[in-house]
């Protein structure tokens, strides 16, 4: 039952992007004309570009996500911004929880699911990273480790517009290596089998792939069964890159 949801390829450009890059998005919006009738895209810039990308995609087929978000709505919080924020620069997606925030920032399961709450607050939908250390699969502990980033992060509710789960191997982030499909399409499973288990609508939550994911590797990783999508980093810098991965939709 491969991408029986909607896919979703979102681009997480991290702490990368200038005004100057307003040609890229510009690029990727000529680009998405045909891709966009077959998926959904989708570009998560740094925070200084949100509310600019944000207005030169309404109309498009392109939207527009931050990367993170505090837990609250407002407050004495220096330097954070809320998921109300995110959505008044009228993007409509949230990354929460992914790696490079767990590691560099130190959030906990429980952080990650309050700001999952936030964003379903704010009327965005979250998409949710969840992944296992190299460290944690060569002791074989990837799915152990997965059920309690699901068990500790996923909000409340489950609701197949609010939220997209990723599943992002660390090990496999910006390395240019990807587990082999039979690992990956284990892996969706059993996250498939998780949000099930919790609600019906489980089925229909998207399942993202992300971590080295390329336009020579996308039809592959693409196809693997419960992977509804990519969450890309590096390769979605560049607008024909990030259209070729989508491509794997045509
Ligand atoms: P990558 O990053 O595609 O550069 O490996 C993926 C991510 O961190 O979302």
């Amino acid at each position: 039952m491969a991408s029986t949801p909607r896919p979703l390829v979102a681009g997480n450009w991290k702490m990368n992007g200038l005004s100057a890059s307003q040609g890229e998005l510009d690029a990727i919006i000529a680009g998405a004309t045909g891709i966009a009738a077959r998926t959904d895209l989708m570009i998560c810039p740094p925070t200084t570009l949100l509310a600019r990308f944000a207005a030169s995609a309404k109309g498009t087929p392109v939207l527009v996500g931050a990367q993170d978000c505090h837990a609250e709505a407002s407050g004495a919080f220096t330097g954070d911004i809320a998921a109300e924020m995110i959505a008044d620069c009228g993007a409509q997606a949230v990354i929460v929880g992914h790696s490079e925030r767990r590691t560099c920032h130190q959030e906990t399961d429980e952080a990650v699911r309050a700001k999952a709450m936030a964003a379903a607050r704010a009327g965005l939908t979250a998409i949710l990273c969840i992944g296992e250390t190299k460290q944690e699969r060569d002791a074989g502990a990837t799915l152990s480790r997965l059920e309690r980033q699901l068990g500790g992060s996923l909000p409340d509710r489950l609701d197949p517009k609010g939220l997209v789960v990723a599943y992002e191997p660390v090990w496999a982030i910006g390395t240019g290596i990807t587990p082999g499909p039979a690992d990956v399409e284990e892996v969706h499973a059993f996250i498939r089998q998780f949000l099930t288990k919790r609600d019906t609508a489980g089925a229909d939550i998207r399942i993202l792939y992300g971590g080295s994911v390329k336009p020579s590797n996308a039809r592959e990783l693409l196809s693997v069964p419960n992977v509804n999508g990519a969450l890309v980093g590096g390769a979605s810098l560049k607008a024909t890159d990030f259209l070729g991965i989508a491509a794997a939709y045509a």
